[in-house]
């Protein structure tokens, strides 16, 4: 059954027909998750396919289709149904992440950072308290937060953060600036990693909540980016800002396992979103390529073009088959930093291939904004840099294989 938020929201009736065109090992899972893709599916369709070029082009934050994904559970996926959120698992995320992105991919980081970055360690960490004050009003679109990590002077070293949280007594006093934010601007809370004694290195980082805006905060420019140009990504600036002391999140000096583990989770997002604009990338391909004539027949009907779709289905198929597979050794409490970081590497490099190829295609079509294969190329980009390089995943991959053999 589809949890009630999801139930209520939307009267799914499982077609008869399944469209195995686009997930042919969707029909192998059960009902509730079929239910899932087909209303992200029908709203993608309806609500962000037909506006994500505007959101695109002009830089705007899609607040409405956010709030509406909040009533359909999305914002909050795998959050328990008492604290609000829709009670689901990690497949369920990446199926319904998947669909989201396929019809827009900036509403997918959007959803993705509030779902896995921000609600996932504040409702696996937080007290009672915080539970109510920073998941509960997150959950369902009104109110979305971030996650604060990275910094001028380190990203993919998250461990040489130099943020600093001084303890003032009954308070924390947060220094030090954080950037690339995604949902910098809109943003209602962070999750914020700051060191309390850098000589411990990572040993002296933890995890606050920071609720914004608050007073010694303040936003740097909004980035004029090369694609998910409807998402917000910013500085976060923090002079001698002030949050109770109950606003630490974990234990002290527990915050850099928390930014690893929080990653873990977060890149099977990135996977998901991924595929959803490889996916998409497939979709214009396969259509104008049966539509498009050359040579007296549809260029579908050129090897060369044959050659070309068949890679580009061969490479999203096997990176949404390790993004599930990431996604159900999560649900099964399994290890999954290796395959969650697989599937990531996999699904990002799969939508710079299937968008670039897509272009191919297409031609000139491709490469004007009339088409959305041009904005596909540029939203795929950044699935390969943000939450971890590939080259990050390739070194987490290997850092994995490296201890499975060490045990043996
Ligand atoms: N789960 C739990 N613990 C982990 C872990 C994981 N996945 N990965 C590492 N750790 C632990 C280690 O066990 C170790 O613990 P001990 O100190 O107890 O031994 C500790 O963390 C340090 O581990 P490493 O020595 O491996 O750490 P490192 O400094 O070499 O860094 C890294 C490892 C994988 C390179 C890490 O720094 C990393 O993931 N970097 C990329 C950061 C990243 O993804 N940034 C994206 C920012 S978020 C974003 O993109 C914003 C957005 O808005 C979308």
């Amino acid at each position: 059954m589809l949890p009630s938020v999801l139930a209520k929201s939307f009267k799914c009736i499982v077609p008869n027909v399944w469209p195995s065109r686009n997930i042919a090992s969707l029909s192998a899972l059960s009902e509730t998750y079929q239910m899932l893709f087909k209303t992200c599916r029908d709203f993608a369709e309806a609500e962000l396919k037909p506006n994500a070029a505007k959101y695109d082009k002009e830089h705007l934050y899609p607040g409405d289709a956010i709030r509406k994904m909040g009533d359909l559970g999305l914002m909050a996926i795998a959050v328990p149904e008492e604290l609000g959120g829709a009670g689901l698992d990690y497949l369920a995320y990446a199926i319904a992440l998947e669909e989201i992105s396929r019809g827009c991919a900036s509403a997918g980081v959007i959803m993705s950072v509030n779902n896995s970055l921000y609600l996932g360690p504040v409702t696996h960490w937080g007290t009672d308290k915080q539970k109510s004050d920073f998941v509960t009003p997150f959950c369902n679109g009104e109110s979305v937060g971030c996650f604060a990590l990275s910094e001028p002077g380190n990203g993919s070293d998250a461990g040489a953060a130099s943020t600093t949280a001084k303890d003032g007594g009954n308070k924390w006093v947060i220094n030090g600036t954080k950037c690339w934010i995604t949902n910098g601007y809109e943003s209602k809370a962070a999750v914020v990693f700051a060191t309390t004694d850098k000589s411990l290195k990572h040993k002296g980082i933890s995890a606050f909540i920071v609720p914004k805006p608050i007073n010694g905060l303040e936003l740097g420019k909004k980035e004029d980016k090369l694609g998910i140009r409807a998402s917000s990504t910013c500085s976060l600036m923090y002079e001698d800002c002030e949050i109770p002391k109950e606003n630490i999140l974990g234990e002290p000096g527990f915050g850099f396992k928390i930014a690893m583990m929080t990653l873990d989770a977060g890149r099977i997002g990135i996977a998901s979103q991924a595929l959803g604009i490889a996916q998409a990338s497939l979709d214009v391909a396969a259509e104008y390529a049966s539509k498009r004539m050359a040579f007296g027949k549809p260029i579908m009907k050129l090897q060369s073009i044959q050659n070309k779709l068949a890679e580009m289905a061969l490479r999203l198929e096997s990176a949404r088959l390790l993004t599930w597979r990431a996604a159900w050794l999560k649900d099964n409490k399994q290890p999954y930093t290796k395959e969650a970081a697989m599937a990531k590497l996999a699904a990002s490099e799969a939508a710079t291939f299937l968008s670039h190829q897509c272009i191919q295609i297409l031609g000139g079509m491709g490469y004007v904004s009339d088409m959305p294969a041009e904005r596909h190329y540029r939203d795929a980009r950044i699935t390969e840099i943000y939450e971890g390089t590939s080259e990050i995943q390739r070194l987490v991959i290997a850092g994995q294989l490296i201890k499975e053999y060490e045990l043996n």
